[in-house]
This record gives C-alpha cells, structure tokens and sequence, in this order.
C-alpha cells in the first residue's frame, strides 16, 4: 500500500453476532464515504465474514480475518485456514497481543501463518509491541526486533510490501492508557530503523505501520497527523459503527491536509 494513503482496520475481536455485523455494515455504509485515499478494513467475528463478502461493496470496504491456521487443508478439527479464506478477505491479522498472551502462541506460530496469508494472496497485519514490564526496562526497541525477526524469519524483501506491521504496545490494548504520540514515533522509528537493518531503507520506508491500543474517536486526529505511522487499529472504538465512521472522518481530512 502506498504510504500517502491511511489504512483504518477495526478488530471487533469476540464481539457482535452475525445479524449485528450485517447491521453494523449497513449503518457504516451510510456513514462513510469511498476515499480513494483511505482504506477502510473490518475484521469481524469469523463467522460473519462469509455473509458480509458478499454484502460488502469492496471498493467501500474491505475484510480481515482475525485469526486462522497456517496450514492449507487437512485434519485440524475447529480450525479454519488462509486458503479457505481466500477470496474472502484481503488482509488477515497475525501475532495479536491476545494470540500470543492468551492463547500462547508463539513466533513460530506467527511466522508460518504470515507465510500461510501470503502463500494465498492474503496480507499479514503482523501485530508486535511490548509489554509494561520490557516498556519499563528500557527493552522496548529489543522487543520490537525479537518479534519482527520471529514473525518475518521467512519473508522476502518483495513479499514485505504486502506486509502491514501493527505497533500495539500490549500495556495500552484495553486499557484506555493509550501509548502518546511520542510513544508511537520512537516506536515507529525503531521498526524502520530494524527493517532497515534486515531489508534495506527502500524497503523499511514504504513499509505500512499502523498504531493500535485504546484509540478513540478523540484520540485519533492525533496519531494520523504522524508522518511516521500509515493508519489505526482500532478495538473497543470501533464496536460502534458511529464512532468508528468517526475515525473514518478524521482519517480523510488527515489525507485532504497533505
Ligand atoms: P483497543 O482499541 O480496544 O485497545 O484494542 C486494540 C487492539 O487490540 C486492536 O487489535
């Protein structure tokens, strides 16, 4: 994705039904208006997903999943994999803060299914961030990089450009003590400055950064008036179709401002 526009992603994580998620859609698409420039990604509940590719207009809104298995097909009972989702959704989140403190997954897990989501023409949102405990110790920026090389162990230098790396500092996930503006271009800066360092400066400065972690309908003027990151991902705030058309807003007038 090119680095002038903004990419808006809401992770609506265990919450709304699939009769909601259809309402949910129609009140945003009365809401929000197509902006070239502004890309605007839902990632529902799983189940949803199939009735809302074909409610969706694509060129209004896009889908991620939120979670899937990294293997193609085959005997995993309850599991749902990138190539069934293929054609369904255009992005797919990987390493979520939840995914990996919940549900103990690992960078190993991370790095084959940003290789899965690739492999079937799905683009990885691989979410990194620190916890309070390394923030504290100074060990942010070592962090970051202990997680972009476990998620992108595999990834070429041209798969990278279909790579979105989501910055959620797990401290601020939920939390409502959202990570400040500064926060977030030092942290910006250290994921440029390690990909740098293992792809090169064309490939570190055109890749898509996004913020996420307690972002509200306030908040978010400030963080898309940052040269440094390309877009929100947005939890709690964007549970409501209201709000979120709201950040949806303030994300055009940060690209008619440029
Ligand atoms: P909140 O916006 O609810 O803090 O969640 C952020 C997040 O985890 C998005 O993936």
């Amino acid at each position: 994705m090119a680095r002038d526009k903004k990419l808006i992603i809401g992770n609506w994580k265990m919450n709304l039904g699939v009769h909601e998620a259809s309402l949910y859609v129609h009140k945003l698409a009365d809401q929000v208006k197509s902006h070239r420039d502004v890309e605007v990604v839902l990632a529902p509940t799983i189940l949803a997903l199939q009735t809302l590719s074909v409610q969706v207009n694509y060129r209004q809104f896009k889908l991620a999943a939120q979670n899937f298995y990294w293997r193609d097909h085959g005997a995993f009972t309850g599991e749902v994999s990138a190539t069934q989702l293929r054609g369904i959704v255009q992005y797919g989140l990987v390493g979520h803060s939840e995914r990996r403190h919940v549900f103990h997954e690992t960078d190993k897990d991370t790095r084959a299914k940003v290789q899965a989501a690739l492999r079937n023409g799905i683009k990885p949102i691989l979410c990194i961030g620190e916890t309070a405990s390394e923030r504290t110790m100074g060990e942010t920026s070592d962090a970051l990089y202990d997680q972009l090389i476990g998620g992108l162990a595999n990834v070429t230098s041209e798969e990278l450009e279909d790579v979105i790396i989501a910055y959620e500092p797990v401290w601020a996930i939920g939390t409502g003590n959202n990570a400040v503006p500064n926060d977030v271009i030092a942290a910006a800066r250290a994921i440029r400055h390690h990909l740098k360092h293992l792809y090169g400066s064309r490939a570190a400065s055109s890749v898509t950064i996004l913020y996420g972690g307690s972002v509200t309908e306030h908040s978010a003027a400030d963080y898309l008036a940052l040269s440094e990151i390309d877009g929100l991902l947005i939890g709690g705030a964007s549970l409501d179709a209201s709000a979120f058309a709201g950040i949806v807003e303030k994300a055009y007038q940060s690209v008619k401002k440029k």
